[in-house]
């Protein structure tokens, strides 16, 4: 059975088709309105979630099929001990597909191990996020007409991010795509990132200036320095504030730079930002719930 549980184990071809339904999703909505009628999809958050879980919901309703679930570990079993095999075991007996975001990384594939129905991975701990890769990749394809041939600077907490973590392992498989990895020293992504890297012989730098840099990207993916990944709060508050991209820094950038964000944001991208046309990070909240439509379609039909 199928699950998405890590971006590295799509192919180029499989995401390609995510994003053509994608595409025609939004072209013609009506045919695909009754496309999941029976379905159900349990979204199990164990972890604070806006856009994942929601659009996630969104995207089985406007398929036609239904949702159920919680959206906070306090309000299931799991706050009594119950552990995650023991609940995909009991929620693959209700729903079709579950949607699983939770705070240590890899309990979606422990989850996959037991479970009956296809897991997707929305979030585990500082680990994976591979359904915002896939709302990042059709935004990117969107903008930029291409997913080759760019350079794209991640922004701000690199060890932490999971977003990044994904987004980069997806980008690092197209031609001529050069990273630059913007951060403290403390915040460096992970070296098992830079191995998979240098390994593949995918080019990069890392640099702790953002304005020495801004005009050369084609891509600005800035992320939030993340609270709840600290152990300890001297260390954020040093570190929250280390990138602000506000209209000053903006103008040292290209016309033709995208400005992206999975979001939640602090205050590492300043609201006056919104209104430049490079700004397009709500476009990945909308892109996101067409995406995870096309991949129930996928792991449903992979079922069926
Ligand atoms: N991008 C993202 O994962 O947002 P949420 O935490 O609101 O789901």
């Amino acid at each position: 059975m199928r699950h998405m549980l890590d971006i590295a184990d799509w192919s180029i071809e499989e995401l390609q088709w995510l994003m053509d339904t994608a595409d025609d999703i939004i072209a013609k909505p009506e045919d695909y309105a009754n496309a999941m009628v029976r379905k159900k999809l349990a979204s199990l958050f164990y972890e604070p979630s806006t856009r994942t879980r929601l659009s996630f919901e969104a995207a089985m309703l406007e398929l036609g099929g239904s949702v159920l679930g919680f959206s906070e570990a306090s309000s299931s079993s799991a706050s009594k001990g119950e552990s995650v095999s023991d609940t995909v075991r009991t929620v693959s007996c209700y729903a079709d597909i579950i949607a699983m975001r939770h705070p240590k990384e890899g309990a979606p594939t422990v989850a996959a191990r037991y479970s009956s129905v296809p897991i997707v991975n929305a979030g585990d701990g500082g680990h994976n996020h591979p359904t915002q890769t896939l709302a990042d990749l059709l935004t990117i394809r969107r903008e930029k007409g291409r997913l080759q041939n760019l350079v794209i600077g991640f922004c701000g907490d690199l060890q932490f991010g999971r977003t990044v973590h994904s987004l980069l392992t997806a980008m690092s498989r197209y031609q001529g795509v050069k990273f630059v990895l913007i951060s403290p020293e403390e915040l460096r992504i992970p070296a098992y990132l830079r191995e998979n890297m240098l390994k593949a012989q995918v080019p990069f730098s890392e640099v702790q200036k953002l304005e020495d840099v801004i005009k050369s990207l084609d891509i600005l993916y800035m992320t939030r320095v993340q609270r709840e990944r600290f152990f300890n709060e001297a260390d954020y508050v040093r570190l929250k504030d280390s990138y602000i991209l506000d209209k000053q820094k903006l103008a040292l950038a290209h016309s033709q730079l995208t400005v992206l964000h999975p979001l939640p944001r602090v205050n590492e991208i300043s609201q006056s930002v919104d209104s430049d046309p490079r700004a397009c990070y709500f476009k990945q909240v909308l892109y996101g719930k067409f995406m995870r439509e096309a991949l129930i379609l996928k792991l449903l039909e992979a079922k069926a």
